[in-house]
């Protein structure tokens, strides 16, 4: 096989372990002009870990990682990491293919101290993006370098759009309830969904109307399960208010009130990430689904890596914790902002 120059045969053996495993490896073109890491002779190479790589949000990240490399001339490595085998299997071959550091959103949290740990034994710099790692205390793990959105308060923006919109319908609390579809086993979910309820609360609305729909699955089968089961035990409830953990939760809930054929100007859903809703906010007729949180992918793809490679780079240690915030997206705006972030051309 003929190899593109100045692509070494382990690169590509690292290449092919990492497409088997459901990732992509990127290069920059030219090696000989990618950034050196801390005076040796190696170029830089950054791995980017991601626990659902179908999800957009993922892709979005990704995309911006890409981008950051080119501009920064760094070889990036991109990894699918759907379990915990993945990951530490992949941390290995990061190692052996020379890379100094990472940045990764792990499929599971209690795996950060296993993470750390082997990243410590490669000499790995590290960075965890959109879920903090959980230590063996159950607390967040304050000394890896994170970077995450500010989750109670936008979740707090959730509730209060939610119940701002109900206000202008004229709905009254008698006839309305919430499914908050919930997944606490996950700190960032939980404070979203926590703060979305506390608002909606404050706003006026009756804590126990507001009901949970806990999820198995973090995928639209998982929350669709999950609404469809609260959906079942309150057919009286006339109208419905919808929040998640993100885009992808609420539009499982948003699918499942259709499949009970709740009429669409019975239910206003707002999701997060504003990413993985956009097929449906271009729908030509408008469902449920009213409105997203859209997350700054471009902080947490570019920046996370600009930040690693600085540190690889020139010893310039980031922030051990950096938080984003989130704007609102609706039918009404949504291209003209995701336009100006830089996520649609
Ligand atoms: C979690 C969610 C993603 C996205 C990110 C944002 O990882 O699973 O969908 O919301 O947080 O940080």
């Amino acid at each position: 096989m003929k190899l593109p120059a100045g692509f070494r045969p382990l690169q590509l053996f690292g290449c092919l372990i990492l497409l088997l495993g459901g990732g992509g490896c990127t290069k920059t073109p030219d090696t000989a002009a990618a950034g050196k890491a801390g005076g040796t002779s190696q170029p830089i190479k950054i791995g980017f870990l991601v626990k659902q790589p179908e999800e957009p949000w993922f892709q979005l990240e990704w995309k911006f990682a890409e981008k950051a490399a080119a501009d920064l001339k760094f070889n990036l490595v991109k990894i699918g990491a759907t379990d915990g085998e993945k990951v530490l299997a992949a941390i290995d071959n990061l190692a052996a293919g020379g890379a100094q550091g990472f940045v990764i959103c792990t499929p599971d949290t209690k795996l950060g101290p296993a993470i750390v740990a082997k990243a410590k034994a490669a000499n790995l710099k590290l960075i965890a993006v959109d879920d903090q790692f959980i230590g063996a205390d159950g607390q967040p793990m304050k000394n890896v370098h994170y970077l995450g959105i500010s989750a109670r308060k936008i979740g707090e923006s959730v509730g209060q759009t939610l119940a701002a919109e109900m206000k202008k319908r004229g709905w009254k609390a008698a006839e309305t309830a919430v499914c908050m579809v919930t997944f606490d086993e996950l700190a960032t979910a939980k404070e979203r969904t926590d703060g979305a309820s506390d608002a909606l609360v404050a706003a006026g609305f009756p804590r126990e109307k507001i009901f949970r729909a806990p999820v198995r699955t973090t995928d639209i089968p998982g929350s669709f399960e999950a609404s469809n089961t609260l959906l079942t035990q309150k057919p009286d409830v006339k109208r419905w208010l919808v929040g998640g953990m993100n885009d992808t939760a609420v539009l499982g809930a948003v699918r499942a009130l259709e499949g009970r054929g709740v009429p669409v100007e019975n239910a206003i859903a707002v999701g997060i990430n504003g990413t993985d809703c956009i097929v449906e906010l271009e729908k030509a007729k408008p469902t449920s689904f009213y409105g997203s949180m859209l997350l700054s992918a471009k902080e947490h793809g570019y920046k996370t890596c600009e930040m690693l490679r600085q540190w690889i780079k020139d010893g310039v240690e980031p922030p051990l914790d950096t938080r984003t915030v989130g704007t609102l997206i609706t039918r009404e705006n949504f291209r003209q902002v995701l336009k100006e972030q830089g996520v649609r051309d």
